[in-house]
């Protein structure tokens, strides 16, 4: 069982269809990447509504719903798990404000869309629902715990 501590926070991440649509995964995955978080899990999954109605359940009076359901469901997402220190928040000021207008250029929604309804990107919003879509989206056993082995192979 994985014990949190420093340095192991682990968040979820979706690349959602219309990046995968837009060819945008490569570039999505490599600011994580390159920001130093560990990839622990990660698949291609067609998500269908039972898991999206359990994704989004706290938002499932709201007006955009169905609509949201409809856009997660229209192709394949791309479901990953990464771990580093603070990596909820951290994602999440990467990722910018949930509609694009608002956010930051150098966020992943502040470059790449313009529409709340096509955001390219989900990300936990807190350590809870990390560990909620976490265990929704992954069984244990796709949770790769992997060692850094630079030593053996850099001289
Ligand atoms: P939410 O969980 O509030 O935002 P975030 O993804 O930033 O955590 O909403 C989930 C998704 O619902 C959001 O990414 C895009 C969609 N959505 C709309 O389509 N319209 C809206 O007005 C809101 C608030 C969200």
């Amino acid at each position: 069982v994985f014990q949190p501590g420093r340095g192991a926070e682990r968040t979820f991440v979706a690349v959602k269809p219309d990046a995968l649509q837009r060819r945008l995964l490569g570039d999505i995955v490599r600011r994580f990447e390159r920001k130093g978080f560990r990839l622990v899990a990660m698949k291609l999954v067609q998500a269908s509504e039972d898991l999206l109605s359990e994704h989004y359940f706290a938002l499932r009076d709201r007006p955009f719903y169905n609509h949201l359901v409809k856009y997660m469901s229209s192709g394949p997402v791309v479901a990953m798990v990464w771990q580093g220190l603070d990596v909820v928040k951290t994602a999440r000021a990467m990722i910018g404000e949930t509609n694009p207008a608002d956010s930051r250029p150098g966020t992943i929604r502040g470059d790449f869309c313009i529409e709340v309804g096509k955001n390219v990107i989900h990300g936990s919003d807190s350590i809870e629902s990390a560990r909620r879509e976490i265990s929704l989206w992954f069984r244990e056993d796709e949770l790769i715990c992997w060692e850094d082995h630079a030593e053996h192979w850099i001289h």
